[in-house]
């Protein structure tokens, strides 16, 4: 094979930066020699403590029980806050650019200390302490955060639910949790289209009895249908509050939030974290992978439906006083330059966003990205899936002029913040390749058995203890064990696989689980299946992802029919809308195709990895293993058909 284009630093970024090659492997060879040294010195240089530690690590991971930064006490949105006012209470901390170009707000530390306080106080008037769980269900407003921070500030735990999730999702996340009290918009905005977020929370209410507020920003004032001693308006609400609001002390590991996110089975896992670790790891690559300086204009495009919104648009920025922007709209609205032009406006230094929008970006033609000058744009950066290296190139060229460097940034929800990723003034990079660790994080290669692996192919486990690791899955240790826990003994799995190549470099080659990564998306592959199987028309599916240009990956549904039934187009599309009803538009099949039979072992398992073949147009792997061989190769002929 030959060797991968490399991009050495720049000569500016390696004079300029936080850490340079040397500081880099000073800190590294330190955070594994002397871990606990190393992660107090961070912890106390990046937070405020309102007590410190008795311990800095206490971990078993038979059990598994891992706890940071022991009985310290601390509140996050005091760091996020409280002790910007003195220094930069004037700075703007969220520049929110809406849907419609150019309708912009910029709110400073102060107005945003403010607005937490008084709904942290309205929150509180409505019976939510310490430990209680919010459902928060916005569209991307500056109001997702001062309810997460809120939350914070009385040691409430969030459960933010990405936007586009269907009413069923949410109620199934709702109930999971059981939150009593859910924060939501009478509509949201998203290329000019209007999501109907009040009515899908209706709508989900109906099964959550124990709801008893529902805090409703006004986001486009249509009218919306209310429910008197339930429904409150946000404005409302906030104006009337107290502003004064103390900050609850929190024990270094009480919860600060849940994150759903799609495992392997039919049901959503609730990712916990908790305050200190989560907090110093969200900083602390906040402020290094992205060279933050301060002053800087600093935009992720994630959503805060995400973990990439929460860490990376809320809590590590503002707890480093950055300002973030938020961004409501979409890369496409309402012409193919927005991105740019968002750029252009608000002299964006940082841009963080995910392949899925740069192959998007890049599908529209050059010409759309050169009609805006970038002139401000640093340092770019990835996360979410592997990006290919012909858009990883394009967004070199093209977006940065050859002058920004990349940073391809691996991480997880369960993780919290960034694992493995280039530092700018560090790492050479090879696009593609998610490179090397950061600082304190080690991961390891292993085969099947859990051998270490030193180059190669294989699966990727994290060998030490990390400040932003999940703590558990919300109301199930035993699955949480399962899942992270018992597949390697004594290390953490991510579920993805990987390869290393010969100078230390991480390649990410994507999930081994029944997890697909749609548009930068995890859509668990049960969970679609199990939308389609409860549709009247069907008696069995199967759900693979194949490759997609765009996306990166598609999902093709394998669906056999009860009898009675006839396969036609409209029932495709009624399918196809029956997932994004019960699940939402991210769990959309592309494609459905109706079989009489799926392949399947002696024992009834369906063979996926041979639809994924068959899906992906590919020859078949082994069919040794079929009760009925002749299954699939039908399968085969008739897919190909369809695709003539
Ligand atoms: O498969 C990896 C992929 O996304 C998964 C995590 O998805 P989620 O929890 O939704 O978090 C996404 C944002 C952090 C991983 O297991 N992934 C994430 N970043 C990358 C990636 N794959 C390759 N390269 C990346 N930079």
């Amino acid at each position: 094979m030959s060797q991968p284009v490399r991009y050495e630093v720049g000569a500016e970024m390696a004079a300029r930066a936080h850490i340079d090659r040397a500081a880099y492997q000073a800190l590294y060879r330190r955070s594994i020699e002397d871990p606990s040294g190393f992660w107090a010195e961070q912890a106390q240089q990046f937070v405020t403590w309102s007590r410190p530690w008795a311990r800095v690590l206490d971990w078993d991971y038979q059990i598994p029980r891992i706890r940071w930064f022991e009985g310290a006490k601390l509140n996050v949105a005091y760091n996020c806050l409280d002790r910007h006012l003195a220094s930069r209470g004037d700075r703007t901390a969220i520049l929110w650019e809406a849907d419609e170009p150019g309708e912009t707000r910029a709110v400073s530390y102060r107005e945003l200390f403010d607005a937490v306080c008084r709904f942290a106080n309205a929150l509180k008037a409505r019976g939510v302490g310490k430990g209680d769980r919010v459902a928060i269900y916005l569209p991307m407003v500056p109001e997702a955060a001062v309810a997460m921070l809120a939350c914070a500030r009385i040691g409430a735990v969030h459960s933010v639910v990405f936007g586009g999730f269907s009413p069923e999702s949410l109620k199934d996340r709702i109930l999971d949790s059981d939150c009593r009290v859910v924060v939501t918009a009478d509509e949201g905005l998203r290329g000019g289209r209007h999501v109907p977020l009040k009515a899908n929370v209706d709508a989900a209410l109906l099964a959550c009895p124990r709801v008893h507020t529902v805090f409703v920003v006004r986001r486009t004032g249509r009218s919306i249908a209310w429910q008197a001693g339930r429904d409150l308006w946000y404005h409302e609400t906030v104006a009337s509050a107290d502003p004064e609001c103390p900050p609850v002390e929190m024990d270094a590991e009480d919860p600060l939030f849940i994150l759903y996110t799609s495992g392997s089975t039919g049901k959503p896992k609730g990712v916990l974290h908790t305050s200190g670790g989560y907090l110093v790891y969200a900083a602390i690559t906040h402020r290094y992978v992205f060279d933050y300086r301060d002053g800087d204009i600093y935009w992720c495009t994630a959503d805060v439906g995400w973990v990439t919104g929460h860490t990376y648009c809320v809590y590590g920025p503002l707890c480093n006083g950055a300002t973030t922007l938020m961004f409501e709209g979409i890369p496409t609205h309402p012409n193919p330059g927005r991105f740019w032009e968002v750029v252009d406006r608000h002299r964006v230094n940082i841009l963080y966003t995910a392949p899925t929008a740069i192959r998007a970006n890049m599908a529209q033609g050059d010409a759309w990205v050169q009609k805006s000058r970038r002139t401000s744009l640093r340092i770019l950066g990835t996360v979410g899936e592997p990006i290919n290296p012909e858009a990883w190139e394009w967004y070199y060229r093209v977006v940065g002029d050859r002058r920004c460097p990349i940073v391809d940034t691996w991480w997880q929800t369960e993780t919290g913040g960034i694992m493995i990723t280039p530092l700018p003034a560090v790492v050479t990079t090879k696009p593609g390749s998610a490179t090397i660790p950061y600082p304190g994080i080690v991961p390891e290669l292993v085969d099947a058995k859990g051998n270490k692996l030193e180059v190669g192919g294989g699966f990727l486990t994290i060998a030490q203890p990390w400040p932003g690791m999940l703590r558990t899955i919300f109301g199930d240790d035993e699955r949480y064990r399962e899942i992270y826990w018992s597949r390697f003994p004594d290390r953490y799995f991510t579920g993805d696989g990987a390869k290393l190549d010969e100078d230390g470099y991480w390649w990410i080659l994507g999930r081994v689980d029944d997890v697909l990564n749609v548009a930068g998306h995890r859509v668990g592959t049960m969970e679609v299946e199990s939308a389609l199987v409860d549709h009247p028309a069907v008696a069995e599916a199967a759900v693979v992802g194949r490759a997609h240009d765009l996306k990166g990956q598609a999902l093709a549904a394998f669906v056999t029919l009860k009898d009675g039934q006839n396969a036609s187009d409209g029932l495709k599309d009624d399918l196809k809308a029956h997932v994004t009803q019960k699940i939402g538009a991210i769990a959309r099949p592309d494609d459905i195709f109706f079989s009489a039979d799926l392949p399947k072992t002696r024992s009834g398992k369906i063979m996926r990895r041979l639809l994924k073949d068959i899906a992906e147009g590919r020859a078949l792997g082994d069919t040794t293993t079929l009760a009925d061989p002749n299954v699939v190769s039908r399968l085969k002929e008739m897919y190909e058909a369809r695709e003539t």
